[in-house]
């Protein structure tokens, strides 16, 4: 079948895959051009990568990761331009090491949003504008971040108002995880709802969908995805992936347990899982505009090491020989 993702997926949504320069040749690269039509930068855009000094940008695995989606007629999405991490030191302190004031700090935000949004204006179709502001502790709002600490909410409205200037027709994301848990949706939306009423110019929430085969349930997926388009905002899952681990069971391992395995019974429930969330994503399919999964296959995954050394994971719809696995079959038959 010569069909992809892409094809099954046309009349729904746009389907992406997240890469670096490494995954743009041999097998890998067939792979993506034939089920993909959108791209992201698993790194190379971030703000470390872009601008690793002040005034020094890297663009060169970002422009070949641009080149390889126009060549390919695939579309880019930019990911990301404010974020606590992979965001270099230089940025909130001078050149005796002291913190910066709110003013240095949001002209130096400018500065890196009119360079990075500015090169690719045209090329990138939906930038990830402010990615995971909200804090991880449910009785806390923002994250208590360097940018949060310097500038408070304002770092949040001016990096959209920077970015809507830098490239008018670009769609502006707001980007964050465990978006479906009801506590952390909540400090979401009422941060979404803010940004929409003070007439901050965001086009869509970005959930990023790093899930398990445990998690969200059908109903939290519901809920989350009809609550967010309430606001008349437009939905991407922009970084999905299905870990065979729970993961309270990762925060609390250490290290590799025997236990861990890909047994048939694990692969059954994300199969699932799988099939679940994307007869969900098509019955939505007015407000979702596209869905990615971060990274091609089981053959590497951010997943794998991570938060476990050493422990392999299996979260994606192709494995470790890029062959479709169960799931794949399970989201094209519809
Ligand atoms: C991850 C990348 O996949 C890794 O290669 C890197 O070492 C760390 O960042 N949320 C995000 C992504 O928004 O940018 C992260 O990507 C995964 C979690």
């Amino acid at each position: 079948d010569s069909r992809g993702l892409r094809d099954f997926y046309k009349d729904y949504f746009s389907i992406g895959v997240a890469v670096g320069k490494r995954n743009l040749s041999g097998e890998e690269s067939t792979l993506i051009k034939k089920h993909f039509n959108s791209i992201t930068a698993e790194n190379a855009m971030k703000m470390e990568s872009m601008q690793p000094v002040e005034g020094k940008f890297n663009w060169r695995e970002a422009d070949s990761i641009i080149s390889f989606a126009t060549l390919n007629n695939i579309k880019v999405r930019g990911h990301n331009l404010c974020w606590h991490e992979q965001a270099p030191s230089w940025f909130f302190t001078d050149k005796e090491g002291k913190e910066v004031s709110k003013i240095v700090l949001l002209q130096r935000l400018k500065a890196h949003i009119d360079a990075v949004v500015g090169r690719y204006k045209g090329k990138i179709y939906a930038w990830d504008v402010v990615n995971e502001a909200i804090d991880d502790d449910s009785t806390k709002y923002l994250r208590n971040s360097k940018w949060y600490q310097i500038c408070g909410e304002d770092f949040i409205i001016k990096a959209f108002e920077y970015a809507h200037a830098a490239d008018p027709d670009a769609k502006l994301y707001y980007n964050d995880y465990n978006t479906e848990r009801p506590e952390k949706r909540e400090r979401v939306y009422k941060l979404l709802k803010s940004l929409k009423d003070k007439g901050v110019p965001i086009d869509g929430v970005g959930l990023q969908a790093h899930w398990s085969i445990y998690e969200p349930s059908e109903n939290e997926l519901v809920t989350a995805i009809k609550r967010y388009s309430s606001l008349g905002l437009k939905i991407q899952f922009t970084e999905l992936d299905l870990s065979i681990y729970p993961w309270e069971k990762n925060k609390r391992a250490k290290r590799v347990d025997e236990s861990d395995a890909y047994t048939a019974e694990l692969e059954a429930q994300q199969v699932a899982k799988y099939k679940m969330v994307f007869n969900v994503f098509r019955k939505y399919k007015n407000v979702i505009t596209n869905v990615t999964f971060w990274n091609i296959s089981d053959r590497r995954t951010w997943l794998d090491g991570y938060p476990v050394p050493g422990r392999k994971n299996y979260p994606l719809l192709f494995d470790t020989q890029l062959k479709p696995k169960k799931a794949y079959w399970s989201v094209i038959k519809f």
